[in-house]
This record gives C-alpha cells, structure tokens and sequence, in this order.
C-alpha cells in the first residue's frame, strides 16, 4: 500500500520494482566477472530457463466476493516466525557484486523483519552478521566439510549466533559447469572471495596451520611465496583485503578451502549423524527427487529446500517448481517443505505457495537489489515481492497464507 501510494506520488523507489528492469540494471551496476559469478547459470542455461518457463506454465484462478478487509501473511516455520512466507536465500562470494554483502544484506533483513540464510561462503563471518541483525531470524547454511572437526565447529558457530535452524545444501558437492566463469577464467574461491566463514573459524586455523607447517618443513621457501602471494592477491583484489587479514595465511587459506570446503562423498549416512551433532532444526537444500525428499522425513529432518540452486548446478534439470508439486504430492500436507529457484514476484510466490510450498528463498532478486542499491536495494525488493504478494491475495479473496490453496491455480493450455 505504501508503496503503491509513494508511486502515486511521484515519488521514485531506488531499484525498479519489475524483475526485467531490475536485472537490467543490475548488470549495469555490475563488473563483467560479478555478473558472470551471480546471474550465470549451469551449462547452456536450461535450468534457469525452465524455472521460469514451468511459472508461466501456471495461471492464478481469484476468487471474487470474499469481504476481507486485511491480511495475514505470517506464518510459523520450525520455530521461526515469518511475518511473510520469504526468506533471504544464501549467496556465497557477494562481495562478487557488492562491497560488503553480506553485512549489507543482514541489516536489510533486519530492517525489513526477512529472515536470511548465511551462507558459507560469506565474505562476512555469521557472527558479524547476526550482531547486525538483532532478533531478526536468521539460519545457517553448511557445506559438509571432508573435515568432521569443521563440521562440528560450524554448527557449534551457528548454535552460539542464535540460528533458527541448519540448512545443509545437498547438490554442490561439486561446482557445476558454469561456462560464464569459466570462460572468464573467475572462479571466486580461488581469489580467496567468500571464505570469511572458515578463516574465521578456530578448526579451519587448525588445519591451515597444519598446512603451513607441513609446507615449510618440506621447502622452507614456501613460506617466501606465500608471502609473495598475499602481496600479489590483495592488489588485485582489493575486495578480499579483509578476508586476508583475517586468515593465518591467505595462500594456505584458500588452498585449505579448496581441499575440504565440500565433500563429493556426501551421503545419507552423514545426514544421520546429525541428530547426535545439533539440537537444531535440519534442513535438507536442494532435494527435487520425491523418493529423495520421503527418504529426507523417514530419516528424521525437519524440512527440505526444493531447489536446483537457482539452475547454478545441472543443465537441463527439472524446473523447481515442477519439483515442488511432485515433491508435495510424495510427502503429504504436512511435512514442512521450502522451495527457491525462479521466484521473481510476488506473484510467484502466490503460486508457489499454492502449488504446496510452505515459504520460500529469493536468491538473485535481492541481489540485484543490493548491486543496484546497496542495503536500501535489498529493502526495496523484498518490499515491493511482499507488496505484490500481498495485493495478489487481496485480489484472489485470500486472508491468510492457508487460504491460498492448490484450487486457486490451474495449469495454463
Ligand atoms: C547461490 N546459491 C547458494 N546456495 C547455497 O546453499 N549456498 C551458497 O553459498 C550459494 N551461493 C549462491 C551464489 C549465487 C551468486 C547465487 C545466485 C546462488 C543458491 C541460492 O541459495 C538459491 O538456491 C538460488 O539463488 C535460488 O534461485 P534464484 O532465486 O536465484 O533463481
């Protein structure tokens, strides 16, 4: 409403309240290799195309005459109260696009009462972030470290920052074929961009020690080039000055990270340990196989992530929201089930929820937002998608997110 009011106005918003123009602009305000690293997807782009093409594949069906004056859009989410059914997606290396990410994102959150999911591939350490963020909910997100110790040094992190629950990602044991970066040669890891979250980890000193240790006793002039690195990695990228200080030794640092940030080996024998590692709420990120998201509630979690990480990882794969209502028919009404990958709007959201999404992540969207605009960008995006989603329950006669039920969408012709 107070949006809709500002436009009548005049009064102009910082970022465009369309997702087309909010990515032209975007781009714009972007390095060639930051917009590689954010709006690239896996391979040919299919992935990414098919997210967006299975929502135009939906049509909303209002319903007219319902008397309501207000709306509801809160929601309780394992614990965590959402005052709208949106959570703010982890993005690794955002620094990629924007100084300070991760930071600037927190505190949007923060001032806009969104929830959002660290990553763990933050250029921000989560305890950092959530001091910026006061009692706004926030999670982590892990990778599962090949190092256990590492593991449990994350959860114990996201134990003591007050985190609402453990989303473990699922389909990043390897980084996908992304040809944008690749043919940019800009893979941000290897700069040392998005690795606050372990140089500032007690484990990950340990083993970047050890390294260090086990290099310099080898060939004592390594401890020379690694110097000589650092020099050479803080000139050329300024952006990660900060990550570097922060670690032992940046060199042993990032090539630590490489050698342990993921597991190929990952499993549901992992998974199960978990109960005996947190007290948190598990969620699974990245599940769209039904049999894999029956097997993730036979085991005991507490939610999953239908998600191809934003089209990030295979080409060709099934669009999330195809998965979501393959996913929902498998486990039933009651099991607690996000979705993320495609959302644009408010409107999106709408048929996500309807099509038996509890909540969902804005990955890119937000992003976008704080390229163009820094924290007030991210405000504004998240503002204007619950603005919309908002209006389109007004619009459909629907009071409460309950409301929005799998009748109110039918598939188009
Ligand atoms: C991601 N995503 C992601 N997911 C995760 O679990 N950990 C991470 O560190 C990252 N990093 C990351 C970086 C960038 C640049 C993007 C765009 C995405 C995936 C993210 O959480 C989410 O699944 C998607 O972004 C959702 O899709 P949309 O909204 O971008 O289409």
């Amino acid at each position: 409403n107070d949006i809709y009011r500002a436009g009548v106005l005049g009064r102009r918003p910082a970022v465009p309240t369309d997702f087309p123009e909010l990515e032209r602009r975007a781009r714009k305000a972007s390095t060639a290799t930051g917009w590689a690293y954010v709006a690239g997807g896996a391979g040919q782009g299919r992935t990414m195309r098919n997210n967006r093409a299975a929502f135009d594949r939906w049509a909303i069906v209002p319903r007219m005459l319902r008397g309501h004056a207000t709306r509801n859009l809160s929601r309780n989410l394992l614990g965590t109260e959402l005052t709208a059914p949106i959570l703010l997606a982890p993005v690794g290396a955002g620094q990629l696009i924007a100084p300070d990410a991760d930071l600037h994102t927190a505190r949007a959150a923060a001032a806009t009462g969104v929830p959002y999911v660290f990553t763990n591939q933050g250029g921000t350490p989560m305890e950092e972030a959530a001091a910026a963020m006061g009692d706004t909910p926030r999670w982590v997100q892990l990778y599962w470290s090949t190092d256990e110790g590492l593991v449990d040094s994350l959860i114990q992190r996201a134990e003591a920052i007050g985190a609402g629950a453990l989303v473990i990602t699922l389909d990043t044991t390897l980084l996908g074929w992304r040809p944008q970066d690749l043919n940019l040669g800009s893979l941000p890891f290897a700069r040392g961009l998005g690795i606050a979250q372990y140089t500032s980890d007690p484990r990950f000193r340990q083993l970047v020690a050890e390294r260090i240790r086990r290099a310099a006793s080898a060939r004592p002039e390594v401890t020379l080039g690694a110097i000589k690195s650092l020099l050479s990695i803080t000139r050329n990228h300024p952006g990660s000055f900060l990550d570097n200080l922060r670690s032992p030794e940046p060199r042993a640092s990032v090539e630590t990270f490489l050698d342990i940030y993921s597991n190929p080996r990952l499993s549901w024998d992992h998974i199960a340990t978990l109960r005996d590692r947190t007290r948190l709420p598990v969620v699974l990120k990245g599940i769209v196989h039904p049999d894999d998201a029956k097997q993730a509630f036979a085991l005991g979690v507490e939610g999953i992530v239908v998600s191809n990480h934003g089209g990030r990882q295979i080409d060709s794969s099934i669009a999330a929201l195809d998965a979501l209502v393959r996913v929902r028919e498998a486990v039933g009404p009651d099991a607690t089930v996000l979705m993320d990958s495609g959302i644009r709007s408010g409107a999106d959201v709408f048929t996500a929820l309807a099509l038996g999404a509890d909540a969902v992540l804005l990955g890119r969207p937000y992003m976008y937002g704080l390229a163009i605009a820094g924290q007030r960008g991210v405000e504004e995006v998240i503002a204007n998608v619950i603005a919309e989603l908002e209006l389109t329950m007004a619009l459909t006669g629907v009071q409460n997110l309950a409301e929005i039920t799998r009748d109110l969408v039918v598939r188009n012709p």
